[in-house]
């Protein structure tokens, strides 16, 4: 093993060790530090979150200024090398790697800062910054904006492709946020994007931001931190099919009825202890008055069997949630390194008007219950609520960003790991999870409008641009074309 990958790496860099000085000596001319294959660190700096990539950039470089970020991209398009910026490195696919082997990575981990500014309340974040670390910026300023659970994700790919989380139904996803940015195009040049200058760009970087330039910067619009906050967490373990099954439709009935914004949820699948039954989990957040949160819980709850496995009602504060949900990963990203997995991920996003049918759902739950149980690999299935009465993701108009699903009721994710978290993947983790998913598809309408999601990106979806993409996909290939028609921001399931 170990001599044919020194094999593959010397045909490679012989290939290219030409440009491989032009660009050493560019990059060092305009001071960016870089860490190329032959230098020691080479391992760690090019090292996948997800262990079932491994890849070889040309180099991956370490800007610390915006005109470093500038002459790292044109350096890259001069050689017509692949150029991808990495922000926190948890791309399902490795495309903070490039997605393949010789691409120029550009690492934003030296671009730190975050700005809270009083006039207005918005922020200027840096791209280097990890979710957990904005949520504690922000709130040392009683602040906060809507983003994903997990602390370590990078905000530079989280909010280019959407950013949900328990207070997106309150406050949309990460993107909606963005008021303004400050963009590195293919040809190295740098520039404002916002609803009055290059609004075509600000569309773009509001769903696909990877394909059209390295967001340095986004200006959001922050809201206060909620004074309180409840995270709750039940689990129901061994649930028959039908009980699992009704649990499911329930939920779909529940989020036509009244709730509020500040109610955020989702459903957690993890498998039985004996073929045929599932875990069946209720985790979310409550941002509203406390004492309303049982009375919005009750109508739902009530459709599940009375007594949960367990029952984890976690109060306090804003910040305190927010800490919960990302648990056992500290909000603070320096105190502790980060922990890769090996997986596989797929996602669909169920519209609205349209919502599973009670066949579709059966059959999932069968395949959960059944395949899931035989499956040699360690899975989760999530079930999070992004649409429902009142939600803010939905309320944004379809065509005023690139991400393409707002009339989403559901976004499903579907999640393999290798049992023990390590390499290999196993084969039949694939097919597993494309079973999984074809179980709600074969049972639905031919013509049903589902979609998927870009920050649970999948390199193996069939008919990728369109799930994607939708109806912004035309708009998006034509914005491509004007701003990198050298395709320079190329990397798998990328805009082309
Ligand atoms: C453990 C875990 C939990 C997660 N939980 C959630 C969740 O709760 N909600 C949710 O919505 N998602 C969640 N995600 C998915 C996450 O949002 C995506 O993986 C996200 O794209 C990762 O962003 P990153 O910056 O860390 O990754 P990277 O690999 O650095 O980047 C991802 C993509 O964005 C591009 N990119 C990065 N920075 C920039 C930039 N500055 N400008 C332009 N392009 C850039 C990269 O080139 C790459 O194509 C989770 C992921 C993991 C691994
Ligand atoms: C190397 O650089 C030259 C320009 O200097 C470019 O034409 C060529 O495509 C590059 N090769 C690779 C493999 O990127
Ligand atoms: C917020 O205020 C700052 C000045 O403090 C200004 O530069 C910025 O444009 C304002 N942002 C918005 C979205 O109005
Ligand atoms: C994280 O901890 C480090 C080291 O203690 C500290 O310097 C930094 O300010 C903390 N970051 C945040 C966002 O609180
Ligand atoms: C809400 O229900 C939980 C149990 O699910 C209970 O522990 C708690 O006391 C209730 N809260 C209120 C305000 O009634
Ligand atoms: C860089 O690309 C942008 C967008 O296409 C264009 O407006 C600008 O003129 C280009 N700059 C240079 C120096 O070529």
């Amino acid at each position: 093993m170990v001599p044919l990958l020194l094999g593959v790496a010397a045909i490679f860099l012989g290939a290219t060790a030409q440009n491989v000085s032009v660009l050493q000596q560019t990059l060092s001319a305009h001071g960016v530090a870089a860490v190329y294959p032959t230098d020691k660190d080479f391992k760690t700096v090019s090292k996948a979150f997800n262990e079932r990539y491994t890849f070889s950039p040309i180099a991956v470089a370490f800007p610390t200024s915006v005109a470093q970020v500038s002459a790292a991209v044109a350096a890259g398009a001069a050689q017509n090398l692949e150029v991808v910026a990495r922000s926190g490195g948890h791309s399902y696919i490795a495309n903070g790697l490039g997605g393949r082997n010789g691409a120029l990575v550009v690492d934003m981990s030296k671009l730190k800062a975050i700005t809270v500014r009083p006039a207005n309340n918005t922020a200027i974040i840096e791209t280097g910054n990890r979710l957990g670390d904005v949520a504690l910026a922000l709130n040392s300023k009683g602040r906060a904006i809507p983003h994903g659970t997990c602390s370590y994700v990078g905000i530079g790919g989280h909010s280019g492709y959407g950013g949900f989380g328990f207070t997106s139904r309150a406050w949309g996803l990460t993107l909606d946020t963005v008021k303004s940015a400050t963009v590195v195009l293919a040809n190295g040049t740098v520039v404002q994007a916002s609803s009055s200058a290059n609004p075509d760009l600000f569309f773009a970087i509001r769903g696909a931001s990877p394909s059209f330039g390295i967001v340095t910067s986004i200006e959001v619009q922050t809201f206060p931190a909620p004074p309180s906050a409840i995270v709750f967490q039940y689990t129901w373990n061994n649930l028959d099919i039908k009980t699992a099954s009704n649990g499911i439709a329930s939920f779909q009935t529940f989020a036509a009825t009244n709730i509020p914004p500040e109610f955020g949820a989702e459903l957690v699948f993890t498998s039985g202890d004996q073929k045929g039954r599932v875990n069946f989990g209720l985790t979310g957040a409550w941002y509203g008055d406390a004492n309303l949160l049982n009375s919005t819980l009750a109508p739902y709850l009530k459709t599940l069997p009375k007594n949960p496995s367990s029952t984890t009602i976690t109060p306090g504060s804003y910040i305190n949630s927010v800490a919960v949900l990302a648990a056992p990963m500290a909000l603070n990203t320096s105190s502790a390194p980060d922990d890769p997995n090996t997986f596989y991920t797929k996602s669909l996003m169920t519209p609205s008007g349209a919502p599973m049918s009670n066949g579709a759902i059966t059959s999932f739950v069968t395949y959960m219950a059944n395949q899931g149980f035989s499956s040699d690999t360690d899975w989760f299935v999530e079930v999070e609520l992004y649409g429902g009465t009142n939600s803010a993701i939905n309320a944004v108009p379809l065509d005023s960003a690139a991400f393409a699903k707002r009339d989403t009721l559901f976004t499903i994710q579907f999640y393999a790991s290798s049992s023990n978290g390590d390499p290999p993947y196993p084969k039949d983790g694939f097919s597993f999870l494309d079973g999984m998913v074809a179980s709600i598809i074969d049972n639905s309408p031919s013509n049903w409008n589902y979609g998927a999601y870009l920050n649970y990106i999948d390199d193996r979806l069939a008919n990728a641009a369109k799930l994607y993409y939708g109806s912004h996909y035309q708009r998006l290939q034509s914005i491509k074309a004007a701003l990198d028609p050298k395709d320079t921001f190329r990397f798998p399931v990328g805009v082309a």
